[in-house]
């Protein structure tokens, strides 16, 4: 399938909406918003509009395969998929796992959004196999195992991926943010940060 960065930013945010609703139909939101949960918090990617920027300026041509470290609710998941990858979250927690898996991605589906290849696994992201994926995504909340997650990305993931990360400047210490801008004072698009290896 091709790649589509084209789409109608109406329907991003009513991917949003209905993650949001979904969440919170079917969850304690006591026990998961903002609550350490066993690996970290939960908190979903805030602005998924500034993501789907980043990845329609970049591209990313003959990248397809995409891994979302820590999926949440899925939702960049289900993005990366409406875009035409082939997406999948890997999340520790059991039930926000089920939530995708189980009712947001047919929830989606039923309002004709195009998320079959999202999938979806339960456990831990750092027993994956991160060679298998052109594009690796992570939004790091409450994460405090930098060391160990930066080696097995420098071990095993391909030298044409790439690493997305949102937010504040993290502390790798041998990723190398991919542009010039980036290099110079850590600069970001959006709120993302793009790595190499
Ligand atoms: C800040 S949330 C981001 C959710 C999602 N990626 C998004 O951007 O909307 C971080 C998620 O990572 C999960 N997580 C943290 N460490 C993990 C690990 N080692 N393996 C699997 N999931 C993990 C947490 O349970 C939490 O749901």
């Amino acid at each position: 399938m091709k790649i589509n960065t084209n789409l109608n930013p109406e329907q991003i945010i009513r991917l949003e909406k209905i993650c949001d609703e979904e969440f919170s139909r079917n969850s304690d939101t006591k026990t998961f918003r903002f609550k350490k949960l066993e690996k970290g918090i939960y908190l979903p990617t805030f602005d998924l509009i500034n993501l789907y920027n980043v990845v329609k300026k970049r591209k990313f041509k003959d990248k397809k395969r995409v891994l979302d470290l820590g999926s949440g609710d899925g939702r960049v998941v289900f993005l990366f998929s409406l875009m035409g990858y082939s997406p999948t979250g890997v999340e520790y927690n059991e039930h926000l796992c089920k939530l995708s898996d189980n009712i947001i991605k047919p929830s989606l589906i039923s309002e004709r959004f195009k998320v079959k290849k999202a999938k979806f696994k339960q456990g831990d992201f750092l027993n994956e196999d991160f060679s298998d994926y052109d594009i690796i995504y992570f939004f790091p909340g409450g994460f405090n195992n930098y060391k160990e997650l930066e080696d097995k990305l420098i071990k095993t993931m391909k030298d044409n991926s790439f690493f997305l990360v949102y937010g504040q400047k993290h502390p790798f210490e041998q990723l190398r943010p991919n542009s010039f801008w980036q290099r110079l004072a850590g600069y970001k698009e959006g709120k993302i940060m793009v790595y190499r290896k």
